[in-house]
């Protein structure tokens, strides 16, 4: 049994503590939150065994093997780092990191310390996703994909008050293309690899962070356009045009509902998820562990560093700074 403790006691812990119940060989067993009211009343919601208002002494405790962190994004390296040092599997939210630079440390540290890191990432193990990977070559050659993640965020509401929350701050490396674009570049990597051009257009704000922004990446024989908005919405949807048919998938790479095949009719080709997404990521995170899986491991890992070199490569080209990039 992987027994689990949760870093952080916002929303997307709550999920994790959610998505958890349902696999086998993992329990949450710890909470930690720099408030401890938050932790006890997190730990009796989920039923949660141990709570913690110091993260060292969290990492210190024995009857834990893995930590989950899902704290704003410039605060998963440093975190992440800790937890390797003291050999705790780590599962990181999405974005994975800052920049490149982090990545190279932490792989390292990852390495020299024989514990294993993950990306909470929603995307490869969908079972939506392996249907639009079986359909591809049905429509091929591909020509066009267009995908719009576009959310009004309650946190745009606080921007428009005169506050900076975390997911529009550089402090905290936000903005929309690593807070919601990031699910459409790990489908993107996972299917067609490494673009061969990559430009990024953004409405950004005076500290440099994008509110929306459309991400063309090109491919050859093949251009992608990933649109992404947290201050407006529409039905978002992802289209892949190929020469014999195009597949629609809806609503957004994160959580893949449904999957239409028109090669001239359209079918409904989707397969009906039986758990949110974490869940499934997680049922493949514990047997990757329980089976010593290093080749599914390394493969992991590479399409990390892909999708975090589309994304450090669109936030450069379109001027998007964090305070991480300077450290
Ligand atoms: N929110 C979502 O819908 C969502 C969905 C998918 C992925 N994610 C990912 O989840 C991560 C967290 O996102 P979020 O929107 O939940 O962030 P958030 O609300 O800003 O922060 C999450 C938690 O982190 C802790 N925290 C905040 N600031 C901190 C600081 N300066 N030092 C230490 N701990 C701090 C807080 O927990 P305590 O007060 O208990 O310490 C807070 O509840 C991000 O990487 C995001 O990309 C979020």
């Amino acid at each position: 049994m992987i027994k689990v403790g949760i870093v952080g006691t916002g929303m997307i812990s709550e999920l994790f503590a959610e998505g958890a119940k349902f696999v086998d060989g993992m329990e949450v067993v710890a909470i930690q939150s720099r408030d401890e009211t938050k932790a006890k009343e997190f730990a009796r919601k989920h039923d949660v065994e141990l709570t913690f208002t110091e993260y060292e002494r969290m990492l210190m405790d024995v009857r834990i093997d893995a930590v989950y962190i899902g704290l704003p994004n410039s605060l998963h390296f440093a975190y992440a780092s800790k937890a390797l040092r003291a050999k705790k599997i780590t599962i990181l939210e999405k974005p994975f990191l800052s920049n490149l630079g982090e990545l190279d440390e932490l792989i390292d540290i990852s390495e020299e310390t024989r514990t294993m890191v993950f990306e909470m990432n929603r995307v490869l193990c969908l079972p939506n996703t392996q249907v639009i990977r079986d359909h591809l070559d049905d429509i091929a050659p591909v020509r066009m994909i267009t995908m719009n993640f576009s959310q009004y965020s309650r946190k745009y509401n606080d921007l428009l008050a005169g506050k900076t929350p975390n997911v529009f701050s550089d402090e905290y490396s936000g903005g929309a293309l690593v807070d919601l674009g990031v699910y459409s570049v790990h489908l993107m990597v996972d299917l067609f690899g490494m673009p061969d051009d990559i430009t990024y257009i953004a409405s950004k704000l005076p500290n440099s962070i994008d509110v929306s922004g459309n991400l063309t990446l090109i491919y050859d024989g093949f251009i992608a356009s990933l649109v992404q908005s947290k201050n407006s919405r529409c039905d978002n949807r992802i289209t892949i045009q190929g020469e014999k048919g195009t597949i629609y998938a809806s609503p957004t790479a994160s959580r893949i509902d449904k999957v239409i095949l028109d090669l001239g009719e359209k079918k409904d080709i989707t397969v009906a998820h039986e758990y949110e997404s974490m869940t499934y990521t997680l049922h493949e995170i514990v047997r990757v562990i329980n089976e010593k899986d290093e080749e599914t491991y390394r493969k992991q890992l590479r399409h990390i560093r892909t999708v975090m070199e589309v994304l450090c490569a669109a936030r450069k080209s379109a001027g998007i700074k964090f305070t991480a990039d300077r450290e």
